[in-house]
């Protein structure tokens, strides 16, 4: 493999002279800040929140590298993981030029994000059981192919992606790999940010949004070397992890222990819903999971969502996508709630 990081990023961004906030201008402690603009007097409403937050979040960054067993330096956060997914595509290709591989049925963001930058898509889909289909990636790679990201677990179908698969295009591919770890904590594979030091062209992308239950805060992480990081927070915007953000993942990373027993009780609760979908009525077939979703082929998929957003409740339709036909995407809910969808499920009459 032929991986030179810098034959990789758009031209224009090399000496690309970014944005220098007051924050990141003075970095000690003083009495009289006077260098922001910012409202001496305090903030309407409760809480402090005058103050601009650390544009690169050390404190935060330190207590993740902690649990990660990593670098401050090899971690960026974002606003949810879809910042990093757009900002990446941003930094290395160049739009109507250069390309990013993907594997349908996966997760829609990358899709977007590659349409709303003018950069084309190449489309190597899994096979029909949702394995990664390695010799075909490695073939479809042009001289333009500046990023492929793979899901795994996979968003829909929740299957995780073969290591040694993954490994082997880390090692052919002289382009980025992304490797989409947001249901990871979920599956009982470990994480490939522990591989980072083997794979320069390795990025891994995790979440609070799934097993932190935090997805209303918006913290997505990046992990990659120290020289990928550090030209994405040269191109994000300067403040982009708000203060309240910051301070209540800082609380959730004392509580690492409340996380494991959500997952968990999660895992539980997906074993009973597998149990019950295998013998249910209407269901062909309940994909193997590692993630907090199971994927359900149905005799009937948009049928039966109408059925159950009849009966209030609301699952995903993923009977359009590809190799999904008539599949819905169930998110493993609480016992009451998966309770009541198993009984809703046994009333329906399609
Ligand atoms: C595979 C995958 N990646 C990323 C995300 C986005 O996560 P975030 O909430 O961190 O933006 C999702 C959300 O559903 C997802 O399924």
């Amino acid at each position: 493999m032929n991986f030179n990081l810098t034959t990789l990023i758009r031209p224009h961004l090399l000496n690309l002279k970014p944005y220098s906030s007051a924050r990141d201008e003075f970095k000690g402690q003083a009495e009289v800040y006077l260098d922001a603009n910012e409202n001496p007097l305090g903030s309407v409403g409760d809480g402090q929140y005058n103050r601009y937050p650390d544009p690169l979040q050390a404190k935060l960054k330190f207590e993740i590298s902690k649990i990660k067993e990593c670098d401050s330096s090899q971690i960026f956060l974002g606003n949810g993981s879809d910042e990093p997914i757009d900002l990446l595509i941003r930094i290395f290709c160049k739009p109507g030029i250069d390309n990013i591989i993907q594997l349908p049925p996966t997760y829609g963001m990358y899709q977007v994000s590659a349409d709303t930058n003018g950069v084309d898509i190449i489309n190597v889909p899994l096979s029909e059981e949702f394995h990664i289909q390695k010799e075909e990636v490695i073939k479809s790679l042009t001289p333009h192919t500046k990023i492929i990201f793979i899901c795994s677990p996979n968003n829909p179908t929740g299957n995780i992606i073969n290591k040694d698969d993954i490994v082997e295009i880390l090692k052919r591919a002289p382009c980025l790999v992304v490797i989409d770890e947001a249901y990871i904590d979920f599956a009982t594979e470990k994480s490939f940010i522990n591989e980072l030091t083997n794979f320069p062209n390795l990025i891994v992308l995790q979440t609070f949004s799934k097993a932190w239950g935090l997805a209303g805060i918006r913290l997505g992480m990046a992990f990659a070397s120290e020289e990928i990081i550090s030209v994405m927070n040269k191109i994000k915007f300067p403040y982009n992890i708000s203060i309240l953000t910051q301070q209540v993942a800082l609380r959730a990373l004392s509580k690492v222990g409340q996380k494991d027993k959500m997952v968990s009780k999660i895992l539980k609760e997906k074993e009973w819903l597998k149990e019950h979908f295998n013998e249910a009525k209407y269901v062909l077939k309940v994909y193997p999971s590692d993630a907090n979703f199971l994927l359900v082929k149905t005799t009937k998929g948009k049928l039966i969502y109408d059925k159950l957003v009849e009966k209030s409740i609301i699952v995903r339709d993923r009977s359009k996508v590809q190799l999904c036909g008539d599949c819905l995407r169930i998110t493993i809910g609480t016992e009451g709630e998966n309770l009541a969808l198993m009984r809703a499920w046994e009333e329906l009459d399609i």
